[in-house]
């Protein structure tokens, strides 16, 4: 099976698709609010501190665990030792749960880019989306019946994740990448120009960067940068891992995770600049202070920012276009590396045909993601997110580097990726997977969860 169904075409084609999984929703509005929320300009301190010490550690441990292994991360476990089998699947669990609210989300970017066009959030985008809109209630009780026009763009959104993961990884993956990632880099900075270029814009920028340094210390901040490098990385999803396995034999690994970091992070935070850019912008518009036009959550993509679209001088149906397709191919783009990230386990432990797999994986995450259409979809979305991101990936985190630090030896795996790298690894890797990843990890999660006990 050494096609190129399951093999990348070029070093370029990897790099795209692993930029293509890491640069997504969680860029565009995630990253802005979550650093907002947790210190502004000093998150920028825990936020580094887990890229160095554990994201990029982690995606290094990622990349070459799958092209050793050659296998999905199920395969790749069992073949350090059968017991850790269940690890494997566990992130292969997490990875289908967030693939089920994440193409909801998805597809209200590409329900926007229709309102964009007309204009229909009108004057109160709040309202909108809440009561016209996604017709949500406030609780489980009032469930409500699935709101049958998102359901059916989400069926959508699962037959592009479907038809592009079903041609395989050069002719599918790569290629939707090689197209994605270059178009989206283009729009993104026309927004960001447009941003920053706005009167209020500076305000709005200070606002995000201006350092609240007590936030540090608080474990709650410390978590979600973890949380945040997690996500925006797309590690410990078993999305790198699978990735890896298609990688030749002697591929780089070392150079290859240091760009896809690098590209991803200052992807988040140019387009945190242009975020901030246009909420000052209209925060001086208004006169309201810039801590009442930002938005928690997904208030801010989908209701700060068609406020803010109303407001702008000029060209406001072309920027709100550019913004929601600018969102919409981010996501699709990471979404296909979960839905890969899926398949992959299947294909490996039940021998099914990748055409099969996919056709399973597809079909069931449709059905998971009804419940996020229905009137109590976003109640769920949060409510399960938490409890996914915490108790799946952050658990997940830990073991995975005790498993690979101590059970099969961090530097039998740096003596396997560092000839094949074009820069050398030193004896730090191996320390931040043994000691500082789990230490700090388990530390903050027990933090973090007596406070939420409390
Ligand atoms: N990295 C993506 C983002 O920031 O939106 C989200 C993501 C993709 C998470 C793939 C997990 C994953 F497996
Ligand atoms: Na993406």
């Amino acid at each position: 099976m050494e096609s190129s169904e399951n093999q990348w075409g070029s070093r370029l084609g990897f790099i795209l698709a692993t930029i293509g999984s890491a640069v997504g929703l969680g860029n565009i509005w995630r990253f802005s609010y979550v650093a907002y929320d947790n210190g502004g300009g000093a998150f920028l301190i825990p936020y580094f501190f887990a890229l160095l010490t554990t994201g990029i550690p982690l995606l290094i441990l990622e990349f070459s665990f799958g092209q050793k292994m050659r296998g999905s991360a199920p395969f790749s476990f069992t073949k350090v030792d059968e017991k850790w089998e269940w690890l494997g699947w566990w992130s292969t669990l997490v990875t289908f749960v967030l693939i089920s609210y994440y193409s909801v989300i998805i597809s209200w970017s590409f329900k926007y880019i229709y309102y964009a066009f007309s204009g229909a959030w009108g004057s109160n985008p709040e309202a909108f989306l809440y009561n016209t809109h996604l017709q949500l209630t406030s609780g489980i009780g009032e469930l409500g019946g699935v709101n049958l026009s998102v359901l059916l763009i989400v069926l959508v959104v699962w037959l592009i994740n479907f038809v592009i993961v079903y041609n395989g990884i050069e002719a599918g993956v790569e290629k939707a990448s090689k197209i994605f990632m270059p178009i989206l880099a283009l729009l993104m900075l026309i927004i960001v120009v447009r941003g920053i270029t706005l009167p209020g814009a500076v305000e709005g920028i200070n606002k995000f960067l201006e350092p609240d340094f007590a936030a540090l210390l608080n474990p709650g901040v410390w978590l979600a940068a973890y949380g945040q490098i997690f996500f925006t990385l797309s590690v410990c999803f078993g999305v790198m891992i699978a990735y890896g396995s298609y990688l030749s034999e002697d591929s780089d690994i070392v150079n290859n995770a240091f760009i896809t970091a690098l590209a991803n992070c200052s992807f988040s935070f140019i387009v945190g600049i242009g975020v901030f850019g246009i909420l000052g912008y209209m925060a001086a518009q208004t006169g309201q202070p810039i801590e009442e036009v930002v938005a928690q959550s997904i208030g801010l993509a989908f209701v700060a920012f068609p406020k803010a679209i109303n407001m702008l001088p000029a060209f406001n149906t072309v920027l709100g276009v550019i913004f929601f397709v600018a969102l919409g191919i981010a996501g699709i783009s990471s979404s296909i590396s979960m839905v890969e990230a899926v398949s992959a386990p299947v294909m490996d432990k039940f021998n099914l045909s990748r055409k099969k797999a996919t056709t399973i994986v597809c079909g069931l995450g449709f059905i998971a993601s009804i419940l996020f259409t229905t009137g109590a979809g976003l109640y769920f979305l949060d409510i399960i997110d938490h409890y996914n991101m915490q108790f799946g990936v952050a658990v997940i985190g830990i073991l995975e580097a005790v498993v690979i630090g101590w059970y099969y030896k961090a530097e039998v795996l740096r003596d396997f990726f560092n000839p094949i790298s074009n820069f050398q690894v030193g004896r730090w890797w191996d320390i931040m997977i043994k000691y500082i990843t789990p230490l700090f990890l388990t530390y903050m999660l027990i933090r973090s969860f007596v406070m939420e006990l409390n």
